[in-house]
């Protein structure tokens, strides 16, 4: 199949220029004006954006998580990628204690395959560090799945002590991968629920309570120090705080570089709405928590001082009746909220369209820098010759407004029930197929592929 894409604006991380585009099979073959090309089809962009299709490097499906389960699987969860113009996603292989990495990419294959319709790939969450599980970390490289997550939290589930950390670090570095971490202060966070509870403090605000600024930049500093002490290249999830962020600018300081992303919901939304009538607090209960104004302040300036370089959303929603559990004690309450999605359209939105990052930095965030982290670029990530024709084409105008009654998420509220957004995903195509047009998808589950990824750098 062969596809002209007719005078759209193409933007990349480092440009924008009118041009046409021609897909030949599943990649891109020639960019450039009033291209004179035989193609089986056309799309006409005039007036639209083109973008390189977004990457989420930060998503829960079908996650087995606080005595329930994320309520997208890879057939929700990857269509409402789609709609949103995320094309890839890459997801958390979570090993549970006692057992290989290789089965909790088993167990995760068994989730995936023949059911995504997005492109898709894992990082491996170890939970159990040791001289038999070390060995995996090559084998795991050698499949293509070369990043590494830890967690500094949810301690008797998934945290890791620091002896293990160091310990994954060293072998990480050793076989030319990359760790990632959850960066919070798992046992002041135990102390501080024990405390909230014995006072019988149990809405959700105590959540965010039990969770201060501090518990997050403590554990980011130790992270930092630790991936300076074995020169792993290192990434730190979910950062939502000026705390957390000046350990990366400390850091600078002895010319470290530690990769950070943040997720969109911290950078608009804020803590005030764990004050929310009753139990409504719980839609916003992750981890970390949301924080204040001024933080938010402190993310976007640190896209535009390149110390953040992507923008996830740690999707990992669950039905209302889910974050039930803890309707009598927060710290039951399912961590984590629906935003797939809404990702790329909220960045534009509030980014791009309110003056607060270039168009290029919203490129950058949303696709590139985590395709060239993650070791996919430049087969994703961009629009050049010879990369996966995965696009976006945006009408920067048309405004809508984002609701649990129209969204593609396998969940029943929206964190952003109401919103106001002007830009809008129109047409998607995904190596070279379109697989979002006029409002419905084009194919079925199993178009997804699984990209083996290649070496992480420590430098993008
Ligand atoms: O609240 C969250 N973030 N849920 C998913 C698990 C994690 O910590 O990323
Ligand atoms: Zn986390
Ligand atoms: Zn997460």
């Amino acid at each position: 199949m062969s596809t002209l894409i007719k005078n759209g604006r193409v933007v990349t991380a480092t440009d924008a220029y009118v041009a046409d585009i021609f897909i030949e099979g599943e990649t891109i073959a020639a960019i450039g004006k009033n291209l004179q090309v035989n193609a089986e089809q056309a799309i006409d962009a005039t007036g639209k954006l083109v973008f390189p299709g977004g990457i989420d490097p930060h998503v829960h499906l079908d996650l087995p998580f606080m005595g329930t389960y994320s309520s997208d699987n890879y057939e929700t969860g990857s269509t409402a990628a789609l709609f949103g113009g995320t094309t890839t996603l890459i997801d958390f292989a979570i090993q549970t204690q006692g057992q290989s990495m290789q089965s909790a990419v088993d167990e995760w294959n068994k989730k995936s395959e023949g059911n995504s319709l997005c492109d898709y790939s894992y990082h491996l969450a170890v939970t159990d560090y040791n001289p038999d599980t070390r060995p995996e970390v090559k084998k795991l490289i050698e499949q293509g799945i070369t990043s590494f997550k830890t967690f500094m939290a949810y301690k008797g589930a998934l945290m890791v002590d620091d002896g293990q950390m160091v310990g994954l670090m060293h072998e990480v570095k050793e076989q030319g991968g990359l760790v990632t971490v959850h960066a919070t202060n798992g046992d002041m966070i135990d102390h501080l629920i024990a405390k909230h509870r014995g006072e019988g403090k149990m809405a959700p605000l105590y959540h965010y309570l039990s969770q201060p600024e501090v518990t997050e930049a403590e554990a980011s500093g130790r992270f930092v120090d630790m991936a300076h002490y074995t020169d792993v290249p290192a990434y730190i999830v979910h950062m939502t705080c000026e705390g957390a962020l000046n350990q990366i600018r400390q850091a600078t300081r002895r010319n470290q570089k530690v990769f950070v992303e943040t997720c969109i919901q911290y950078l608009l939304l804020d803590a005030s709405l764990y004050e929310s009538e009753g139990f409504e607090g719980s839609k916003w209960v992750m981890s970390p928590p949301l924080r204040q104004k001024k933080d938010q302040e402190t993310l976007w300036a640190g896209l535009n001082q390149g110390l953040v370089q992507v923008v996830g959303t740690d999707h990992c929603p669950f039905y209302i009746k889910q974050k039930r559990m803890g309707e009598h004690d927060f710290s039951k309450i399912p961590n984590g909220h629906p935003a797939i999605e809404h990702r790329v359209e909220l960045l534009y939105s509030e980014g791009v369209e309110k003056g607060r990052i270039s168009i290029n930095k919203f490129v950058e965030a949303t696709s590139t820098n985590a395709a060239k982290i993650f070791g996919m670029f430049p087969k994703k990530g961009t629009i050049a010759v010879d990369s996966d024709a995965d696009i976006i084409i945006f009408d920067p105008k048309e405004k809508h407004a984002i609701s649990a009654k129209t969204h593609h998420h396998n969940c029943d509220y929206s964190g952003y029930e109401g919103w106001e957004v002007t830009g809008k995903t129109k047409t998607v195509l995904l190596r070279g197929k379109v697989v979002i047009e006029n409002g419905g998808t084009k194919v079925n589950k199993g178009y997804g592929q699984f990209i083996k990824r290649g070496h992480s750098s420590k430098v993008i």
